[in-house]
């Protein structure tokens, strides 16, 4: 099970991080498709560049059921064994949750169950949180809920904005996200309930 589907909506610095890790070999996988709801999504175009089919499937007009079912088509369509949401800003429906089950990761910023749904970092800080940090997880029918594969925790600085604090949590997104992939891939761990366990024992990055 080696090829990922991206989806995106947006810059895409998670999306590159992969990439870079699947160029040098540190990530044994291969990208099938990039797709994003958004045309103007500097993910996109990024995947372009880098010569990897990229798709802009646009939504307007469509129920969810009905774009998500235009969604599982082309990802299966590319042979897509394991889909990884990268900054892609759609609900998810049911059905697409159930076409790949366990077999859709999402990265989120901030340490789950805490601060879920939009602008995490902005929440944590907020609210006056003095570590937050970052989640890979598997994505379920719930938002920001699956079961958890890694987290890296970030101290909240004296003198940090929402932005720079957000901007030291999306380099450890960058890297626990790769990881979460090559335990995905690996099938190096079970599902024990809500836990996930894998064989090295490693629970933090
Ligand atoms: C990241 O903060 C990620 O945690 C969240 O959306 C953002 C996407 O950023 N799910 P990028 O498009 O990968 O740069």
């Amino acid at each position: 099970m080696r090829r990922l589907g991206i989806l995106l909506s947006g810059r895409g610095s998670n999306f590159e991080a992969i990439a870079r890790n699947v160029r040098s070999g540190a990530l044994d996988a291969e990208i099938a498709v990039v797709i994003s709801n958004r045309a103007e999504a500097p993910g996109l175009a990024l995947a372009r560049q880098l010569g990897l089919p990229a798709r802009h499937i646009p939504s307007k007009g469509l129920e969810r059921e009905a774009y998500d079912a235009l969604l599982i088509e082309a990802l299966r369509g590319h042979g897509v064994e394991l889909v990884i949401l990268a900054g892609y800003m759609r609900l998810l429906s049911p059905a697409f949750v159930r076409a790949f089950p366990m077999r859709i990761l999402n990265i989120h910023p901030s340490l789950l169950p805490a601060f879920p749904g939009l602008d995490a970092q902005h929440q944590a800080f907020e609210y006056g949180a003095k570590i937050t940090g970052c989640t890979a997880h598997f994505v379920d029918e719930q938002l920001d809920h699956g079961p958890v594969i890694r987290q890296a925790a970030v101290a909240v600085l004296p003198g940090d904005t929402a932005e720079t604090l957000s901007a030291r949590i999306l380099e450890r997104e960058h890297e626990i996200y790769s990881e979460a992939i090559r335990i995905v891939l690996s099938g190096r761990y079970r599902i024990e309930g809500r836990r996930v366990v894998t064989e090295d024992g490693i629970n933090v990055a």
